[in-house]
């Protein structure tokens, strides 16, 4: 059995559909009127142990509510979930000990507190001994910089200072599951990149395994060899996005800047080539587009050498974006 095990789980919210208005106000206190959101929208899928898996998907798909079932603050409507072979909204209380939780978006510290209090109130919860509390603390200091925050109270942080307080709380027992929800949200780009390298020697010295939700496409490309893509409830893809790009993002370009002036049907002339695409940059470059599968990018910049006097060529490969994109606007893959 894998670690993580999802098995056509559904989950749709009730909520209250308010009428506009003075007079709509009125009449919902007397006639209340329901209506269904179908956030996820019967998905399966598995994670084994050690995995770190990419969850991506536009905004409302269905993420963080898949990751609430999954950490055991929602109850599906339908459907199975095991953590580690428990039920997480069934036996919360032996879950929670498992697993680590990052909310991006919300903080999981008390308000009032300074955070090195909320940190041992963690530690006494967790039952984490004071010579490892200890430990976690300096790594955590080296990583996301936190000594400096210690004493400060959780309201008073900025949001990448409480991101990161919040990652530290989330791992300090050393959870063998780690859920991440946005968890490089507001960060500067040397934080984030130490929170990387952080994420991925966990996994590979403790064998951690995790999800990771992110509308940061390089964070996935870092980090995770398998992703899921969710989208209005519904899995459409799963799979390493790398091999995807190679598949699915089939155009080239390239950019070529020239000593004279860009004359397009001159150019094509000399090339000889079918099938590319030109397009003008500005009066000394030009993009030529192809389809890898049909021209190699070797045979083009060849003729380019032999007929035109570049100045620079640069090929551009697609990205990770362009690949997604394609793949959110197919459904499916
Ligand atoms: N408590 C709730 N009550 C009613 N509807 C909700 C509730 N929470 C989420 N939804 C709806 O469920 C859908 C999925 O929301 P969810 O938060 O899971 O999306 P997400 O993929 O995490 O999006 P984002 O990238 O913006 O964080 C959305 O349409 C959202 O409006
Ligand atoms: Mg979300």
């Amino acid at each position: 059995m894998a670690l993580i095990e999802v098995q056509n789980l559904t989950k749709s919210y009730k909520t209250f559909k308010r009428k506009e208005g003075l007079k709509g106000a009125f009449i919902n206190l007397f006639r209340r009127e329901y209506e269904f959101v179908q956030a996820v929208d019967n998905i399966n899928f598995h994670v084994e142990q050690g995995e770190i898996l990419g969850y991506i998907g536009p905004n409302g798909a269905g993420k963080s509510t898949t990751i609430k079932i999954l950490t055991g603050i929602l109850t599906p409507t339908d459907g199975k979930v095991t953590v580690n072979g428990l039920v997480p909204y069934k036996q919360r209380q032996q879950h929670v000990k498992n697993i680590g939780v990052v909310f991006g978006q919300r903080t999981q510290l008390w308000w009032d507190i300074a955070v090195i209090e909320a940190f041992t109130l963690l530690r006494d919860i967790y039952e984490v001994s004071k010579t490892d509390f200890q430990e976690q603390l300096k790594k955590f200091d080296e990583v996301l910089g936190i000594g400096p925050l210690l004493h400060i109270p959780v309201r008073k942080l900025s949001l990448g200072q409480r991101v990161r307080c919040d990652i530290a709380a989330s791992l300090l027992h050393n959870p063998p599951v780690v859920f991440l929800d946005e968890p490089t949200i507001g960060l500067d780009v040397a934080v984030k990149s130490n929170i990387r390298e952080f994420i991925k020697e966990m996994n590979a010295s403790l064998g951690t395994t995790m999800i990771l939700t992110t509308h940061d496409l390089s964070d996935i490309e870092y980090l995770c060899q398998r992703s899921l893509i969710i989208d209005q409830g519904k899995i459409i893809f799963d799979g390493d996005l790398q091999k995807a790009k190679d598949e699915l993002a089939r155009e080239r370009k390239i950019q070529v800047d020239l000593y004279e002036r860009v004359d397009i049907d001159g150019i094509r002339e000399q090339l000889k080539i079918a099938k590319l695409e030109f397009t003008r940059r500005n009066d000394y470059s030009l993009t030529i587009s192809f389809d890898k599968d049909e021209i190699s990018a070797i045979d083009i910049i060849q003729k380019i050498l032999d007929h035109l006097h570049p100045r620079d060529i640069k090929i551009e490969e697609p990205t990770i974006e362009t690949v997604v994109k394609e793949i959110y606007q197919k459904k499916s893959f």
